[in-house]
């Protein structure tokens, strides 16, 4: 019982470390201190550490997801989470990863930035034996033990169909995609066009990369402005893009009866999307929640399926008065 005190005092110096060394935020709580009696049992101390690799903090929809994630952790008596944040670069993210493995989490969640640069490392934990829990971009490889995420590729579709039907059949869209190698961008514009190809009457017009972030995307649109005279509506593959793409279109006085599409349920939009000023965007769930509680089942030795689907929905004028968004 000593050594394993000792040991779990050691790996907490540990966390510690390394998580000021690349000031990481937010700051994993102290952790406890070994208990002084050897009667105590593991479960006093951290029973399960896990470590989220977090693609980025940059965004909303990536804060809400650290918070919904701690707290679901803090929910469990002795689990221990920590959020590493992969700055939105790939190198940094792969390191955060390797950092985990030298550590000796239990558990790896990820949220891979794109999924080709993250695939080794993601296969590198997978094979050194501990649970993968990959969670709403995917990698390249099954070498993970469960992946959880709403459909991109559904989601796609129906935006699409939402958008022939606001059009009425007929119009010039930008869309305006996210980070090219996140499979998310990829599915969910191959959901899209799937639909709005087949009519003849629609046709998108400017198609440029936002990655994923309000400024550059909201750049695309001055750019998608300046080319063409008319432009019906807007695709954005998620909100806080749509936001940037509304905000230039305001901008150059262009934003009456434009169409406005996006995806994620943030609040800004909704609120938005509430006062008739945006059209629609798609519920986006996170899979924090989830991620946890099968982590523990894997920990405990449950069977669990290799693919958890999450759900999504369309919020309009109408749901949005009563849903409230993140
Ligand atoms: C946040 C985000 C969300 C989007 C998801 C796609 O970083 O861009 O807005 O739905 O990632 O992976």
């Amino acid at each position: 019982m000593l050594k394993k005190s000792l040991a779990f005092f050691i790996l907490g110096l540990m966390l510690i470390c390394s998580c000021s060394k690349t000031n990481e935020q937010p700051k994993p709580a102290e952790p406890k201190p070994a208990p002084k009696s050897s009667e105590h049992s593991i479960t006093d101390v951290t029973a399960y550490i896990m470590g989220f690799s977090q693609c980025t903090f940059e965004d909303p929809w990536r804060m809400n997801m650290n918070k919904e994630m701690e707290a679901a952790a803090h929910a469990h008596r002795g689990v221990r989470l920590i959020i590493s944040n992969g700055d939105n670069r790939n190198a940094k993210q792969v390191a955060d990863i390797e950092n985990y493995l030298v550590m000796g989490v239990q558990v790896l969640i990820v949220s891979p930035r794109e999924a080709a640069p993250l695939t080794p490392a993601v296969e590198k934990a997978y094979d050194s034996g501990i649970p993968v829990i990959v969670l709403d971009r995917k990698i390249g490889s099954d070498k993970y033990s469960v992946f959880i995420g709403a459909s991109n590729l559904e989601i796609g579709r129906e935006a699409g169909k939402y958008m022939v039907q606001k059009l009425g059949g007929k119009g010039n869209i930008v869309e305006i995609e996210g980070i090219l190698g996140a499979t998310p961008t990829q599915e969910r514009s191959s959901g899209f066009h799937e639909v709005v190809d087949k009519e003849p009457g629609i046709k998108v017009v400017y198609k440029q990369p936002g990655d994923y972030k309000r400024s550059p995307a909201r750049q695309v649109m001055e750019n998608a402005l300046s080319a063409h005279d008319k432009i019906d509506a807007v695709y954005a593959h998620n909100d806080e893009m749509m936001i940037g793409a509304y905000l230039a279109a305001k901008a150059a006085g262009r934003e009456k009866n434009m169409v406005f599409v996006g995806i994620d349920g943030q609040k800004e939009a909704v609120n938005m999307i509430r006062q008739g000023i945006l059209s629609a965007t798609f519920v986006y769930p996170n899979g924090a929640k989830e991620a946890i509680d099968l982590a523990l089942k894997i920990l405990r030795g449950e069977q669990v399926d290799k693919q958890i689907q999450l759900s999504t929905t369309r919020v309009t004028k109408d749901e949005a008065k009563d849903y409230v968004g993140f």
